[in-house]
């Protein structure tokens, strides 16, 4: 996720430090690169580079610039690599014109070529520059701004914000079009942003921005106009009374809440990504070639190898060994070579257990990949080449966000691998917000009893395996109860010795699964146990288990996906309940540095 934000003053002054500043309160998205611009009179002034903020900062003197107005950005790649070309704020052709933006121009590539046809100086493969160039090509047609970003408004595809300026103005123009975006109006100041934590140290008036909605920043007011017809709006500002600390959680009362919450968005984001990375198909060339292909990570990273690997053999008819980092020196060590490619895959990209096996693997030839949501973290500058994971920062220690983008890179893949329309998995991001809606009461509503427990299991079967195993780990990481995730017909082997009545046992159910796990349902509910099922409404699950969280019907591999959703949200009202504070539970840490 990127971050913008732009700065209207009524007088020349410093304006590096404000820019500096609102950069570092958008770091929590996640960031590889950092840009400031800074305009004054009939002069731009642009610094901009991958590296952090500080970094970035120091080495371009940011803190120097100075201006009426002033644009920061935080750039999260999705096109084009992180570069400093890339970066933003971007200029138009002749360079009297700059701007930035947040969010994906899904047609860049097409835009970008017709730009270059029509003459303009595209300098970039960023899809930021072809912001600036659409609204260019009409104020070179003799449009005023306002028309101009309308005009621009049709050509460009995809959900995104932006705000631009020209030399000799006194104003910034932004829109907002499926992106994130916020006015704030303080005193000889307006200012503009992805989000609150870069405005409230300025200001706590601040106005919300709507879909269709384009801004117009004075240093001493703001108007906003509709995209649709360019009429006016009137909003009245509010005032922001929270702390920081909440309005960072986003109005949700923890971060796993929100992060939950975001997962379809960062899936939107992920899949964008794919579509566009030209690393996939070097990737998939390369594991399709291999001699043996290895998924290597731990804790919930490596339940979404687990996954990883159903999906590939499922889908693509490929055999793959998913590894729990520290088992892949002493027990695969000594079979690997060159003909062999390993995925790396983890959150933080520095978590030491998987370095090892990461380190071990290369010295002995094998190629290695990652896939890493921290741009910039150990593992992707170890590997090859590292796939993101285009989540923004994880903050909440359990990962929720991260593992679905995990496992939808790995169905992502799976599909590339076997030759299918990826366009199928485009259908995943409404259908998790529409489990998160449909769940999230049924879930609340058998809260109370499984929370009576100190015990329970989750138990799945095929591609919902993987998911029973990542729903048990979250409720024990949060939780502080028992809870054991497995196969669902090894629990006749052994466990279902601790049934007693009303004990709690959560089923995950791919809708091609129902009757071998109607079969377990049974067995349960036979000796007085709960059996929670999870899945897609079916007349035989609704007979049979004692609770159905009901999944919207998909593929068996996406209902997978979906069936963790429920597992996330349940460990997360269970733990609050308990009165736990489930982002930060006790005795872990989000990031595993140590043996
Ligand atoms: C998951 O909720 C945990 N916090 C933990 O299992 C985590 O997935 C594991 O430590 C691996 O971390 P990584 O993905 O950053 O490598």
């Amino acid at each position: 996720m990127c971050g913008i934000f732009g700065i209207v003053t009524a007088t020349e002054q410093p304006l590096g430090p404000i820019l500096i500043e609102a950069a570092r309160r958008l770091t929590y998205r996640g960031y590889d690169s950092v840009g400031a611009a800074t305009i004054s009179g009939a002069k731009i002034d642009l610094r901009k580079d991958t590296g952090r903020v500080d970094e970035v900062a120091a080495k371009y003197n940011l803190a120097e610039m100075s201006g009426t107005r002033g644009i920061t950005q935080l750039r999260w790649a999705t096109f084009g690599a992180p570069s400093q070309v890339n970066s933003q704020p971007h200029l138009d052709s002749d360079g009297d014109m700059v701007g930035a933006h947040n969010g994906n121009v899904v047609n860049n590539v097409e835009l970008r070529k017709m730009f270059m046809e029509e003459g303009l100086v595209v300098r970039s493969q960023n899809d930021g520059e072809s912001c600036v160039h659409a609204v260019e090509r009409y104020i070179d047609r003799g449009l005023d701004f306002i028309e101009a970003i309308r005009r621009a408004n049709d050509d460009l595809q995809g959900d995104y914000a932006y705000v631009i300026g020209r030399i000799n103005d006194d104003k910034l123009y932004a829109i907002k079009k499926g992106s994130g975006l916020v006015v704030g109006i303080g005193d000889g100041f307006t200012c503009v942003s992805s989000d609150l934590p870069s405005i409230l140290p300025l200001t706590r008036t601040i106005i919300r921005i709507q879909d269709g909605e384009i801004i117009t920043l004075w240093a001493d007011h703001v108007e906003l106009r509709s995209v649709k017809d360019g009429s006016l709006i009137e909003r009245a500002p509010e005032e922001i009374t929270e702390t920081m600390s909440s309005v960072q959680k986003g109005g949700y009362a923890h971060f796993m809440l929100k992060e939950i919450h975001e997962q379809p968005q960062v899936a939107r984001e992920v899949l964008h990504m794919l579509a566009g990375s030209s690393d996939v198909q070097a990737v998939v060339d390369q594991m399709k070639n291999a001699r043996n292909l290895y998924f290597i990570g731990c804790g919930t990273s490596y339940h979404a190898c687990l996954a990883g690997a159903v999906y590939f053999a499922r889908l693509a008819g490929r055999a793959v060994i998913p590894v729990i980092a520290p088992q892949f020196i002493p027990q695969y060590l000594p079979t690997v070579g060159s003909q062999d490619v390993g995925l790396f895959v983890s959150q933080s990209g520095e978590t030491k257990d998987v370095l090892n096996a990461l380190y071990a693997a290369e010295k002995q030839g094998m190629q290695c990949y990652g896939l890493a949501n921290v741009i910039g973290s150990t593992l992707t500058k170890a590997s090859i080449c590292s796939l993101p994971l285009c989540c923004g920062y994880e903050i909440s220690v359990p990962a929720t966000k991260t593992f679905t983008n995990q496992i939808i890179t790995f169905l992502y893949l799976a599909y590339r691998l076997a030759g299918r329309d990826t366009r199928e998995l485009d259908a995943i991001p409404g259908l998790m917000e529409q489990t998160i809606t449909l769940t999230t009461p049924q879930v609340q509503a058998i809260t109370p009893d499984v929370n009576a427990w100190e015990d329970c299991y989750s138990l799945g079967y095929g591609t919902t395996y993987p998911m029973a195993l990542e729903g048990a780990l979250k409720l024990k990481e949060i939780t502080y109860s028992h809870c054991e995730g497995m196969l669902s017909t090894e629990f006749k082997h052994g466990p279902l010795s601790a049934i007693t009545e009303g004990f709690p046992v959560l089923f995950s159910v791919s809708p091609e699964d129902v009757p071998v796990i109607v079969s377990g349902i049974n067995e349960v509910t036979c000796r007085g146990g709960r059996a929670i099922a999870i899945g897609q409404e079916n007349a035989s699950l609704r007979a049979n288990a004692s609770d159905l969280i009901v999944l919207p019907e998909a593929s068996p591999e996406i209902s997978s996906l979906l069936s963790v959703l429920p597992l996330q949200l349940l460990s997360y009202y269970m733990s609050v309940a308990r009165g736990y504070d489930p982002d930060f539970p006790r005795n872990l840490s989000k990031t595993l540095t140590v043996d």
